[in-house]
């Protein structure tokens, strides 16, 4: 606007200027004009009187004098005529005029002295006058002279009339230049920049096309700069384009990872290497049911999380073949195609001897480091003889592995868990060309809890053999990071949270593992409606309950059993009102049994239930069933369809993958989750209802706030754990883990020989 009204004020000016000069000159040409006019008329007329006038002049006849000057003193514009002496007194003159004359005239004593007619204008009666005074002479004698009186007041009349109708010009012009600017400014300015304004801001918005402002934007004066602009927004339209893109992609690589998805990863990142997992546990056991063989997925996180990840990017997984029946499926090399009913990876099966089994797995594995690594109470035993055996097994792994790899360029190998610690050393030393990882699958703990185990320093650097060591959470890392720098001679890397020991670097990174979130379980429920599944499990379990809790866990002392029985005591005890109403099952698979503390453990849960049940239970009800067994997948994943609450109260775990399995199960989205905040799972699902699973009052109260929960505040909470673990699901993790190691810089390695 105020560019508007500087260039409207500056017109005007420039045309104020030029109407105040032109008229300036109007007016004087005119009044030149007007005044030589009456000079003419008063020379013609004082020429014709002459004549007449100075024989009576010279006559002194004053009342001729008199009579001529009254005849012709009333003309057009003629006010009146005088006749004055040689002293310029009046002789004769027009009557109504003499006493307005001036005596002497000084214009009439000018002419004499002058010997010219003088001209001039006077003031008579308040009027302008124009008088004309010519001298009167006789043979060479001057005698005196004569003076014509116009009216001249119309020429100021007429000269006022210019200036007035040049202003009203002026006014009007002004009118129109102010019109005409707003206007083309308007039109040629100020709208096509708010109108191109409006343009970008919106292209900036990403609301616009590029193409508009060339077929719309009014006004050339824009036009270079629309132009370049335009091609401007085709880069910003194109780059932002290019960003949606990116980002779409990356959103979808980073949250919706599935199978396909991975396996066309792997495609790309693997170029057509095998991958090579080890793990002590298998993922497919052949075991025997009195005369009959099965074939059963052993309990726990490890194999749940993997095998679908085998699946996809098959390849070989080397473990103990621990099951009974394991060998009579095995070929020559000891390898079977898994899972049996549609291979799709090879199971490669280390056999123990009872003594290696013993020492190293139930002994040093399960008595040593596992209750090294929880903080459980639970107290870690050293034998030196476990600690042999665990290294020769270590050992045998290694043979296994190295023999599978032979022929493969700089193997991926992925190390599963404390059992297998010493075995990336053992790798790297024979194939420094391999990229391996260890994943500790459960927690790691402070130096102090650590350094009691007596080879601290073994496991340590048998441990370092890796390319990468992953854990569940970075707090387990950094545990990891202070220990080594505790321990061992070496170079930590707080920014890059890696270690660096004699010239090779271990990266250590939090990798949380998960489970899949396609779950093919969830044709149970598509099969059986809700209601009925309830109901037939009611029925399988023999009792009647409103309210149903699921508890799935490996019989082990990490996992807070007794925390969770004694809360659930203490839950009827608080709140009678759900007793007969409240039943909570606990699908318990025995584990470890060989290993004392986990059978005083099963005997301590066992006389739990019965001490609990007998206090609490009624005819057809009572507060807790437990289901000692193994269950398959597929019936874990009816009890958490029917749940109301599912309990997860780990003393200290690495993830605790029950959690997440609960949850991808509830499709309804219904049901709570009750979760020990010492599971790294609670790092994750915030949603759940997060206990300390040693307070059991606060356990009692999570159990009935779970019960009571309002349906949508619960469906709300269930939503977002889903969304949770569909992000995070196992072939993100999959995914990450293995372009992480596959990416990795490893020192060049092409002159050193393998053996
Ligand atoms: C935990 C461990 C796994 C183990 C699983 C089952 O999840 O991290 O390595 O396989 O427990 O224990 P088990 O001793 O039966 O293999």
């Amino acid at each position: 606007m105020k560019i508007t009204i500087r260039l409207i004020v500056s017109l005007l000016f420039v045309v104020a200027l030029v109407a105040v000069i032109f008229s300036f000159y109007q007016v004087r040409a005119e009044k030149i004009r007007l005044t030589s006019e009456m000079e003419r008329r008063a020379i013609i007329l004082a020429e014709s009187l002459q004549e007449a006038v100075m024989p009576l002049v010279q006559n002194n006849s004053l009342s001729r004098l008199t009579r001529l000057v009254e005849r012709f003193g009333n003309r057009e514009k003629l006010k009146g005529i005088a006749v004055l002496d040689i002293q310029g007194n009046i002789m004769a003159s027009t009557p109504d005029l003499e006493p307005y004359i001036q005596q002497p005239l000084p214009q009439a004593v000018s002419s004499i002295t002058e010997k010219r007619s003088v001209d001039g204008f006077i003031d008579i009666k308040g009027k302008k006058t124009y008088i004309y005074t010519t001298p009167l002479s006789a043979e060479d004698k001057l005698i005196g002279s004569l003076a014509l009186f116009y009216d001249a007041s119309y020429i100021d009349v007429r000269l006022a009339g210019i200036w007035k109708h040049n202003l009203l010009r002026f006014i009007t012009l002004s009118i129109l230049i102010v019109v005409i600017t707003l206007l083309i400014v308007r039109w040629s300015i100020t709208g096509p920049i708010a109108h191109f304004a409006e343009w970008m801001r919106e292209l900036r918005m990403g609301k616009s096309k590029i193409s508009r402002p060339v077929t719309t934007i009014r006004g050339d004066v824009l036009a270079p700069l629309i132009s370049e602009v335009t091609q401007l927004a085709k880069s910003l339209a194109v780059a932002r384009m290019r960003a949606e893109e990116e980002a779409r992609l990356r959103v979808q690589a980073e949250s919706l990872w599935t199978a396909n998805r991975l396996k066309e990863h792997m495609r790309v990142e693997l170029k057509g290497k095998k991958l090579f997992l080890i793990s002590n546990r298998e993922p497919y056991m052949h075991t025997k049911d009195g005369r009959n063989i099965k074939c059963i997925t052993p309990a726990g996180g490890l194999v749940t999380a993997l095998d679908p990840v085998m699946r996809i990017c098959d390849g070989v997984w080397i473990a103990h073949g621990s099951g009974e029946a394991d060998r009579e499926f095995t070929d020559a090399n000891d390898r079977l195609r898994v899972p049996p009913e549609e291979p799709a990876y090879t199971l490669k099966r280390v056999w123990l001897t009872k003594e290696e089994e013993d020492g190293y797995y139930y002994g040093f594995s399960n008595e040593g480091l596992w209750p090294l690594c929880h903080i459980t109470h639970t107290r870690p035993i050293f034998r030196l003889e476990d600690w042999i055996r665990y290294q020769q097994v270590n050992e045998k792994f290694a043979d296994a592995l190295l023999r599978e790899i032979a022929d493969e360029e700089s193997p991926l190998i992925l190390i599963q868990d404390y059992h297998l610690a010493l075995l990336p050393l053992l790798v790297k030393e024979k194939r420094p060309d391999a990229r391996v990882a260890l994943f500790w699958h459960i927690p790691w703990p402070n130096p102090e809890a650590y350094g009691i185990c007596p080879w601290h320093q073994e496991i340590l650097i048998g441990m370092l053999g890796s390319d990468i060591i992953g854990f569940h959470i970075q707090f387990h890392c950094n545990n990891f990071l202070d220990t080594v720098d505790r321990f061992l001679e070496s170079k930590i890397d707080w920014e890059q949270f890696s270690v660096n020991r004699g010239g090779n670097t271990t990266l250590v990174k939090p990798f949380p593992i998960s489970v899949s979130f396609d779950s093919d379980l969830d044709r149970v429920t598509a099969i059986q409606g809700k209601a009925l599944l309830r109901e037939n499990i009611l029925k399988e379990i023999d009792v009647y309950a409103k309210y149903l809790g699921v508890g799935v866990d490996r019989i082990d002392y990490t996992k807070g059993i007794p925390e969770r029985f004694r809360a659930i005591e203490r839950f009827l005890e608080k709140y009678p009102e759900f007793v007969g109403e409240f039943t909570f099952i606990e699908l318990g698979a025995p584990s470890r049994t060989h290993i004392k503390r986990y059978r005083d453990l099963m005997t301590e849960v066992e006389e739990m239930v019965d001490k609990i049940n007998w206090r609490f239970q009624t005819k057809g009800w009572k507060p807790i069933v437990f289901l000692k067994a193994h269950h398959s997948h597929e019936e874990i994943n009816r009890f958490y369809k029917v749940a109301d609450i599912c309990m997860v109260t780990s003393l200290h775990d690495g993830m605790n993958l029950v959690a997440k399995e609960f949850v991808v199960s509830r499709d309804d989205k219904n049901g709570v989750l009750i979760l020990s905040q010492f599971a790294g799972a609670s790092r994750e699902l915030k949603d759940a209802i997060i206990v300390n699973p040693y307070a059991v009052e606060e356990m009692a109260d999570a159990i009935r706030l779970s019960l009571t929960m309002e349906p949508d505040v619960r469906s709300e909470r269930m939503k977002r754990m889903r969304n949770v673990v569909k992000e995070h699901n196992i072939y993100r993790w999959a995914g990450n883990l293995i372009t992480t190691l596959a990416r990795l810089r490893l020192p060049d390695v092409s002159n050193e020989k393998f053996e």
